[in-house]
Parts: structure tokens; sequence; C-alpha cells
């Protein structure tokens, strides 16, 4: 069995302490002889700048481009609020992203039904939710140039951001959300805003003509985006499948995970393109949520995000997917069993910390595994 390359990027704050209950379920996985690991680690945001002035180091990146699998846990912090621009905590993840070419960003938003009245919405409007928002994440508005901050001269400034999309970048993010729709519900909405913007005029058209290629019996909408994060909080379990812009999507995204209970909540896959000779795309896994500063190093934090961006890695990368499914059926069995950290906790469970969430779920993983 040939050793899985992967690569952990703990970062900042929680990510730490997330990640390293990951660890515990890699090292169970490996000692049951299901897959065997190369686990390398190295430093990204705040820490790598703390360590090396960078956000993150050539040789981390050249890490990350040999590794078959990245698992992320999250960057940033206030610490690091007077660092610059380019150095910024963030800009570590963003290189990852724009690198590796990891366009496709996948994030599942499930309501455990356990959790339903953790959600800010009532019952029946999230209990059985199950959405994927897929974020196109290497282009629009984070990347396009110009990006600057000039002076006027006259004591005034002006910010300059760029958003821009080519054909072939919203061909291939609307192709990704086609063919995981026809693995689901077979429903995709497309997000923008071609009442203003001329992005969203050519990405509303290109989904279009690219839905018509072959993937006709996909359902298409297309909803205004911000329309969409109306319905998003009025009636969620109207979607099945979102495909939207890097920005959009970002936002929508946190809104989403909201209805599932707590940002703690919820994982994500970044995909590249399929390599035409291996079969294989890069990737890397990463919880929604940020660093969470306020709870860092406190052991408070939810782990079950980052335990559910492993499942998405066992599935997509892997090459497990019954492995992801009994990991996801662990979480289940862990919140029916009452146990929440702080985040999702509501009256009458029993409140526990991330390294208890962790090892709770890892029993039950346990306990599915070997049955
Ligand atoms: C996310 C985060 C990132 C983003 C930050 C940390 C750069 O909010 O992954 O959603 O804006 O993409
Ligand atoms: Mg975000």
């Amino acid at each position: 069995m040939a050793a899985q390359k992967l690569l952990l990027l703990p970062g900042d704050g929680i990510g730490v302490e997330v990640l390293a209950e990951v660890r515990r379920i890699v090292a169970f996985i490996e000692q049951k002889g299901i897959l065997s690991f190369e686990i390398d680690e190295d430093l990204v945001g705040g820490a790598a700048y703390d360590a090396h002035g960078v956000a993150i180091t050539d040789a981390a990146m050249a890490k990350a481009k040999a590794a078959d699998c990245i698992l992320f846990g999250a960057v940033g912090g206030p610490k690091w609020d007077g660092v610059e621009y380019d150095q910024r905590p963030e800009a570590g993840l963003l290189r990852l992203r724009k690198e590796l070419e990891l366009f496709a960003n996948l994030r599942p938003a499930i309501c455990y039904p356990a959790l339903a009245d953790a959600s800010a919405l009532k019952r029946e409007l999230v209990d059985g939710l199950d959405i994927v928002i897929v974020r196109e994440l290497t282009g629009g508005v984070y990347f396009g140039s110009p990006k600057e901050i000039t002076d006027l001269g006259n004591g005034q400034q002006r910010a300059v951001d760029t958003q821009v999309y080519e054909t072939y970048e919203i061909e291939r993010i609307a192709k990704v959300a086609f063919e995981l729709a026809r693995v689901r519900s077979g429903r995709v909405t497309s997000a923008e805003k071609r009442n203003v913007m001329k992005s969203g005029l050519l990405w509303n058209q290109v989904v279009t003509r690219t839905h018509g290629q072959g993937y006709e019996d996909v359902k298409l909408d297309h909803m205004l985006a911000d329309a969409l994060g109306m319905q998003l909080v009025r009636a969620p379990k109207q979607f099945d499948v979102i495909v939207t812009d890097n920005l959009f999507g970002d936002i929508l995204s946190d809104v989403a995970s909201m209805l599932t209970g707590s940002l703690g909540m919820l994982p994500s896959a970044s995909l590249g393109a399929e390599d035409k000779t291996t079969g294989k795309r890069k990737a890397l896994y990463e919880p929604v949520h940020g660093s969470a500063p306020d709870i860092a190093g406190k052991g408070l934090a939810n782990p079950i995000a980052m335990i559910a961006s492993l499942a998405m890695a066992l599935k997509y990368s892997l090459g497990k997917p019954e492995l992801a499914d009994l990991l996801d059926k662990a979480i289940a069995r862990t919140l029916d069993d009452g146990y929440r950290t702080g985040d999702i906790w509501t009256d009458g469970m029993s409140k526990v910390g991330t390294s208890e969430m962790g090892s709770a779920v890892l029993k039950k993983f346990e306990t599915l595994v070997s049955a």
C-alpha cells in the first residue's frame, strides 16, 4: 500500500487545537492498517510570520505541492494586525489556494437532527438541511489586479480591488457544480449580481451555456446573490447545490453555517483540476471557521468542522468514501449522545471541551470501524 503524503498545516489560534484531534483519528486509521501515511507538518499564517517573517515559506509551499492532501487549521489573529499586507496571516492561505490552483471550494452545510435546536432558525426550517456551496476560489476580487491604495495628493486616498473572471474560470466551476448535483438531488442554483456587475453578466451567460453542453439533466436556476442570501435564511431547504464566485461564496457560506447551528460545524474541500495522467487532484481541507482568537488556547473550540474536513479528505483524496461515511456517522452519533462544545450547547446537553469532543467522536468511529 503506497503511503499517502499528508501535510498538516495547523496555523494559528484554534487551528492548532482542532487539528490535534484529527491527528488522533489519522493515527487510528493508520494503526488499523486501513491506510498508511507519510505525515509532514509546517507553519502557516501568523505562526510562519513569527518564525520566518513570511505567511508561508517556499519550503512549505514545495511540501504542499508534493502532498496528496493538505489538512489546514486556521490562520490569523489580532497579534498580526500590524503586519505588512503581503505577509498578513491570510496571505499564506491565499498563496496555497492560488499556486496549487485549488479553484473549486466545496462547502457542505448539513444540519444534524440533534443540532436543529442550536440553529438560529426554527427547527422546521433547518431540520434535515443538506446543501453544498460550490465557491470559486482562485479568481474574482480576491486576486484581481489592480489591488491597491494610492495617494491622490490632496489628503485623499483611493482604494481599488478588481473583480475579474474569464470564461474558463466560470466554465470549470460550473462543471464541478453540475457534476456534484448529479450525485445529489440534481439541482444547481447559480448566484451573481448581473444587475450591477459585468462579471455577473458573464458568469450568468457562461453558466447557462455550460449547462446546455451536456448537463441538461441537471435543473439550473439563477438567483441574484443578495436574493439568495435572503432565501438562505428564509427557506434554506429549497437549495441543493449553490454555485457562486469567490466573494459571494465567502459570505454565503458563513450565512449557511449558522443554519447548521454553528460555524464550528462546517468543513470544506478545496480542489484543483484532475491530473490527466494520475487522475489525482491537488486538495486542501479546512474548516470554514477561522482561528477564533477569543477562545484560542482554552480547549473550548469545536473540532467537528476539522474532523468533518478529514472525512471530506477520505472521500475526495484518499479513496475511502465508506470510511468517510463512518466518520460522519460517528459525528452524528456523538451529537445524538448529547456532547456539545460551547458554540452548539443548548439546555440539558453536556458541555465538553475540544479534546473531550475529539475523544467522543474517535470512540464512536473506532466502534463503527471495528463493527
Ligand atoms: C474563508 C476565510 C478566508 C477567505 C480568509 C481567512 C482569507 O474567510 O476561507 O472563508 O476569505 O476566503
Ligand atoms: Mg470566510
